[in-house]
């Protein structure tokens, strides 16, 4: 087994700590942090996490004549791999032209309601073939893994029918093998109506529940289920059929909630006790009260109401009532073209105040949770997989001062270097 050494960082985010529950109120702002700090890598796992001194020691009495590879972080923060818990990654196409039309003054719901957004997205996947799916998608993962993230949630839901649902669903899982960051795969058969369901909406969410759920079970092809539960597109009624079957086969549920219109979501998370609701801009304070007492893990993405030129999230209200929060870029053609994580970043703290430690503990941990991952990963502790990233910062802080830049140097996945300062060594 192979050894890797991060020597002398300036500090090191460990977010070690009581990880068997997503993190809540004043526990978001424990970073673990150890200044002057070493981390020490055997095979896919982290071996040892502490001062640099006991670092040096620890390679000195395991290293057994191995070599050792030694990464040198002097003047750096080194933190967990970051994990998105949002994203519709596997899609053909995009989308410029309608950032044009709304800033002519046309609505996101207007473009989708006259057969754009998510119905333009729909027809280009569903005429791309699985190759060309991998293809495109790949360089968004390029582009997620040189910032920082190494695991991602990715949603299918451009297919919106039964043969095109489960490509995107086999893209995810091509992918997953062959590329370095991680996807852990949603099935979103309920993203939105198709047009040839325009009638008769409810035969749809017959079609998503009875048919496509236990297709993609049999199949393994996913283990959470999603639906976007938002006026003109499925009722609170429908997402909970969704819902409730993707738990009958297994699938643990996640919601699309009171993005554009207060509309119940944040509830019906509570009641089907869903793993995550997600957007909730518009969400009750009712809807966040349950949400709190079911430990719902609010899923939030301030560059999407950044892109959508709205106001975001109400993340300080969120977590003074005790949920959990978990932050992400939503990277999809229409809403959020961008898998800039640490622009999320920037713009949770400037858009919606949450502090830089919450941040950071939003973007690991609670996102690892958000996703059923955080046994294995969100966090730097003896066990658990070598999930690291290197940025050119002095402090943690600093990520959310010098922003809108990427300051990552060096991405280890599972033990091994696949940015190093910046250049892939995988290829
Ligand atoms: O999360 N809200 C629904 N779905 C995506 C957008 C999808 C699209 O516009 O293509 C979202 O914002
Ligand atoms: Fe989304």
């Amino acid at each position: 087994m192979s050894i890797v050494y991060i020597r002398n960082a300036a500090q090191v985010v460990t977010m070690a700590g009581p990880n068997d529950k997503p993190r809540t109120g004043a526990a978001m702002g424990e970073l673990g942090i150890v200044e002057g700090g070493g981390v020490v890598l055997e095979g896919e796992r982290i071996a040892f996490v502490g001062t640099d001194e006991e670092a040096a020691r620890y390679v000195k009495r395991h290293a057994e004549g191995r070599e050792v590879a030694v990464i040198d972080a002097a003047g750096k923060t080194v933190a967990p791999g970051l994990v998105d818990p949002h994203t519709h990654v596997v899609f053909a196409g995009s989308r410029e032209k309608e950032l044009d039309m709304r800033l002519r003054g046309a609505t996101y719901m207007e473009i989708m309601n006259a057969g754009g957004g998510i119905h333009y997205s729909t027809e280009r996947t569903r005429e791309a073939n699985e190759d060309q799916l991998v293809r495109e998608t790949e360089k968004r993962l390029d582009r997620f893994l040189q910032h920082g993230v190494t695991t991602i949630e990715a949603k299918s839901g451009y297919g919106l029918r039964m043969e095109d649902e489960l490509k995107q669903l086999r893209v995810a899982r091509t992918l997953n093998d062959r590329h370095p960051v991680e996807l852990v795969s949603t099935f979103m058969g309920a993203h939105a109506v198709p047009r040839e369901y325009k009638a008769d909406p409810d035969a749809y969410v017959r079609l998503v529940a009875e048919e496509m759920i236990p297709a993609v079970a049999r199949e393994g092809l996913a283990e959470f289920c999603d639906v976007f539960c938002e006026e003109d597109v499925f009722t609170p009624e429908q997402s909970r059929i969704v819902l409730e079957a993707g738990k009958k086969w297994g699938l643990k549920p996640k919601i699309h909630a009171d993005e554009i219109v207060p509309y119940g979501g944040a509830e019906l998370a509570a009641e089907v006790g869903a793993v995550s609701a997600e957007h909730l801009l518009r969400a009750s304070d009712e809807g966040i009260r349950a949400m709190a007492a079911k430990g719902v893990i609010a899923v939030l993405l301030p560059a999407t109401a950044f892109f959508l030129m709205t106001k975001p999230a109400e993340a300080r209200k969120m977590i003074e009532a005790g949920v959990p929060v978990a932050l992400s870029t939503d990277r999809n053609p229409g809403s959020c073209p961008t898998e800039s994580l640490p622009f999320v970043m920037n713009l949770a703290c400037l858009t919606m105040r949450m502090t830089p430690a919450e941040v950071l503990t939003a973007c690991t941990i609670n996102a690892a949770h958000a996703i059923g991952r955080a046994d294995r990963i969100g966090s730097l502790e003896p066990g658990k997989q070598a999930d690291v990233v290197l940025f050119d910062a002095p402090n943690y802080l600093y990520l959310q001062y010098h922003y809108a830049v990427n300051l990552v140097e060096t991405v280890i996945k599972k033990g091994r270097p696949v940015l190093l300062n910046g250049k892939r060594t995988d290829r």
